[in-house]
């Protein structure tokens, strides 16, 4: 059987990977700027991550909902110190797209109404709904096209104001990344999740906060938005909350309230899944990883800045993203095959860098010095 064809891929096969270096089969060294898509959070095969894994798995890999699992509470418990929000519920399930689509519905069950908010160039994932408030109509399946859904300009407070005078009656949710990842690391203003929190707040809607991709300490807080300052009524997670194992969840706020059978999961939760998301958090916790987030993208972006060739150096933390010039066009390629570093983009010619939380300033110079090397070789090509 053939695999069905949907990723064009780059022929490497990774057969080895720690911290933030992966090896091929051959031997070869990459450094991973790209966390396979901004999952990597605490670096690859930590030891702490692999142990308790490991542990879980001697004693029971799974069990479904209809038991108790003490470690969901734990998780529970984690979660919401180190995300500063102990009194939030939290709901477990599998991926990115799940944990939005739970909210959605969630938010839709609370307010009992139909409309959701969502932004130019965001994405929210692949399925029903989660795709229908994904701005990019390329993949979204006729059967996933609903009037539903209401595309506004992002971070433009006016636009967002005359909608909800509009109809924000009829509003049961507003979806927002605090900074777009596949969008091109677009930052989400203070003043505009602000705006989002109030109108919500005015007119009973909830404030849906997907931190899939920007969340879990990338920014260098917890959530993105909380450099906002402001209080998601629902906050989606996945990617970095499990470093590779796959786990997501939505944090819920205290006045959204459960019904037996109201959002419910085969996978959600089980008891690897949840060792693997306290390994990720204690980790964090005890290696300091926002802080180094923090420091080190901080570095990284003012040295990115001072390379004359690139143009828009934007982000926060350790989700960083510059444009590319189109005589540079093949830069994140030439960085991949001649420096052994892999990268990632935003259509058209943006590179985003989502490495691990625990990237080392060393592995930053490395970059840095990777850089400016193709650059100036393309200079002396193009010339
Ligand atoms: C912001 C955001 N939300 C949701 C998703 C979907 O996550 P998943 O691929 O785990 O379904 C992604 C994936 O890239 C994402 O970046």
């Amino acid at each position: 059987m053939k695999l069905f064809d949907v990723y064009p891929i780059n022929d490497i096969t990774i057969v080895k990977a720690k911290g933030s270096y992966v090896w091929d089969q051959d031997g070869q060294q990459y450094l991973d700027l790209y966390g396979g898509h901004a999952v990597i959070s605490i670096g690859h095969t930590h030891p702490h991550y692999v142990q308790r894994i490991t542990d879980q798995l001697n004693k029971v890999g799974f069990y479904s909902n209809s038991i108790r699992i003490p470690l969901q509470e734990e998780l529970a418990d984690k979660l919401g110190k180190v995300s500063g929000r102990p009194d939030y519920q939290l709901f477990l399930c599998n991926s990115g797209a799940e944990a939005n689509e739970n909210a959605l519905k969630l938010a839709s069950f609370h307010t009992g109404r139909k409309k959701v908010v969502a932004f130019h160039k965001s994405f929210h994932g692949r399925t029903s709904l989660a795709v229908a408030v994904t701005d990019n109509p390329a993949i979204v399946a006729p059967v996933n096209q609903t009037e539903n859904v209401i595309f506004l300009p992002f971070n433009d407070e006016a636009a967002l104001t005359a909608c909800f005078e509009k109809e924000g009656n009829e509003i049961a949710a507003v979806i927002i990344e605090g900074i777009q990842g596949v969008g091109g690391i677009n930052v989400a203003e203070a003043g505009f999740l602000q705006a989002i929190s109030r109108l919500c707040k005015e007119y009973g809607s909830v404030f849906v906060a997907d931190a899939v991709q920007c969340g879990y300490g990338r920014s260098g807080k917890f959530f993105s938005q909380d450099h906002a300052g402001v209080d998601a009524d629902i906050y989606s997670m996945a990617k970095g909350m499990g470093n590779g194992f796959p786990v997501a969840g939505i944090m819920i706020a205290p006045h959204l309230h459960p019904k037996y059978g109201m959002l419910g999961t085969t996978f959600g939760g089980n008891h690897l899944a949840c060792a693997a998301a306290l390994a990720v958090l204690e980790v964090i916790e005890q290696e300091n990883l926002m802080t180094n987030a923090n420091e080190v993208g901080n570095y990284l972006m003012s040295e990115l800045k001072k390379i004359p060739q690139l143009q828009k150096v934007r982000g926060r933390g350790l989700m960083i993203g510059f444009d590319v010039p189109e005589n540079l066009k093949d830069l994140k390629k030439n960085l991949l095959w001649n420096q052994h570093i892999f990268t990632g983009e935003a259509k058209p010619n943006t590179i985003r860098l989502l490495p691990s939380l625990a990237l080392r300033k060393k592995d930053a110079d490395e970059f840095l010095e990777a850089i400016r090397e193709e650059i100036n070789a393309m200079k002396t090509v193009n010339a």
